[in-house]
C-alpha cells in the first residue's frame, strides 16, 4: 500500500471490460469482494450473465453488453457509468482476443479485429474514462490489459503481439502524460504470459464481417494450446497480481517472474546488435 485510501476501496466503482470470463471476471469477483461497485461489459451477454450470478448478493453493479473495438459503445459506457454511479475509480481495459499464423498469410481481417480489439478497444477506454476522471479530480486508477507478448516477439502471434506491444507504449506515454500534468489518476499496464482462461477459444466473439482468418493459423495452434493450458497461474492469481498493483500504485505488472529472462535476452539483443533470439517455450 502507498498509504493513501486504496482505490479498490467499498463504495468506489470499477469498470471492467472482457468482465464475462478470465481476468476480467475474476477482477469482478475481488472488486465485488471488496464491496466496489462494478460496470461490467463485454460483448457476450451470457457470458456476463454468468459472471453477474457469482457476485455476493446485494453487490451494486451494471452489466452492458459493450464492443470495445467501436468508440460509441464505449462512449456509451461512460456515460451510463456516470449516470448510475456518478464516478470511476477503476478501469480495467482488458476485453482481448487472438488470432494467429504466418505474418505473409495474415488477412486484413485478421488485423482489423484484433487490433480492432486489444488496441482500439483500450484507447477508446482511455478516450471515454480519463478525462472525465481528470474533471472529478478524485484518486482514480486505470489498468491496460497488455501481455508478456507485449514485451518480447512471438512467430505466429505478430498481430497479437504488435497489439499488446502497443498497449504497453500507449500506457507508457499516458502514464508520463499524467505525471506530467500532476493528475490525481494513475496507470498501470498488465503483461502476464500464459494463463488457461478462454483466449484460445477467443473466435467465438469474432464478427462475422471479420471472418477471414489466416489459413496458416493451424501452425502455430498446438504450440499455444499447450503453452497456454500448461500455464502454473489462474486468472483468480492474476486478478490479484493487479490489486496488489494498484494498491502499491506500481505500473508494470508482470505476474510471471520467468518472463523477465525472456525480455532481458530481447533488451540484450537490441543493445548489442544480435540477431532476435526466440525465446517462446518450445
Ligand atoms: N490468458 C492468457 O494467457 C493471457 C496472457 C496475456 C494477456 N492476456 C490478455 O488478457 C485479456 C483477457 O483475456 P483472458 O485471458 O481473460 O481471455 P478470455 O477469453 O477468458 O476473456 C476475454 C473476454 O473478453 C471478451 N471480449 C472479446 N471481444 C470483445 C469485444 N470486442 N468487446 C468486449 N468484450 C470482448 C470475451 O467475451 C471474454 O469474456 C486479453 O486482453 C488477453 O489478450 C491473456
Amino acid at each position: 500500500m502507498t498509504g493513501s485510501p486504496s482505490i479498490l476501496a467499498a463504495g468506489n466503482v470499477a469498470v471492467l471490460t472482457g468482465a464475462g470470463s478470465g481476468f476480467g471476471r475474476e477482477l469482478a469477483l475481488l472488486c465485488a469482494a471488496r464491496g466496489m461497485k462494478l460496470v461490467l461489459a463485454d460483448i457476450q451477454p451470457a457470458a456476463l450473465d454468468a459472471t453477474v450470478a457469482l457476485l455476493p448478493a446485494g453487490t451494486e453493479m451494471l452489466a452492458l453488453p459493450c464492443d470495445v473495438s467501436k468508440a460509441a459503445e464505449v462512449m456509451a459506457m461512460a456515460e451510463q457509468t456516470y449516470a448510475r454511479f456518478g464516478a470511476a475509480h477503476l478501469l480495467f481495459n482488458n476485453a482481448g482476443v487472438s488470432a494467429g499464423g504466418f505474418s505473409w498469410q495474415s488477412t486484413e481481417d485478421d488485423w482489423s479485429w484484433v487490433l480492432g480489439v486489444n488496441l482500439m478497444g483500450v484507447v477508446h477506454g482511455i478516450r471515454a474514462f480519463v478525462p472525465r476522471m481528470l474533471a472529478a479530480g478524485d484518486p482514480a486508477h486505470v489498468v491496460n490489459t497488455a501481455s508478456a507478448a507485449g514485451l518480447v516477439s512471438v512467430p505466429g502471434s505478430s498481430i497479437y503481439c504488435v497489439s499488446k506491444h502497443g498497449v504497453v507504449t500507449l500506457s507508457e506515454c499516458l502514464y508520463h502524460e499524467l505525471r506530467g500534468a500532476a493528475a490525481t489518476v494513475n496507470v498501470s499496464v498488465l503483461c502476464p504470459a500464459f494463463v488457461p482462461t478462454g483466449i484460445l477459444d477467443s473466435a467465438r466473439n469474432r464478427p462475422a464481417e471479420l471472418a477471414r482468418v489466416n489459413p496458416t493459423a493451424e501452425v502455430f495452434a498446438a504450440r499455444r494450446q499447450k503453452a497456454i493450458t500448461s500455464g502454473r497461474l489462474s486468472a483468480a492469481d492474476i486478478a490479484q497480481a493487479v490489486a496488489d498493483a494498484v494498491d502499491a500504485n506500481r505500473f508494470y505488472i508482470l505476474p510471471h517472474e520467468r518472463i523477465k529472462r525472456a525480455i532481458e535476452v530481447r533488451m540484450h539483443d537490441i543493445l548489442e546488435g544480435r540477431q532476435p533470439t526466440d525465446t517462446m517455450p518450445k
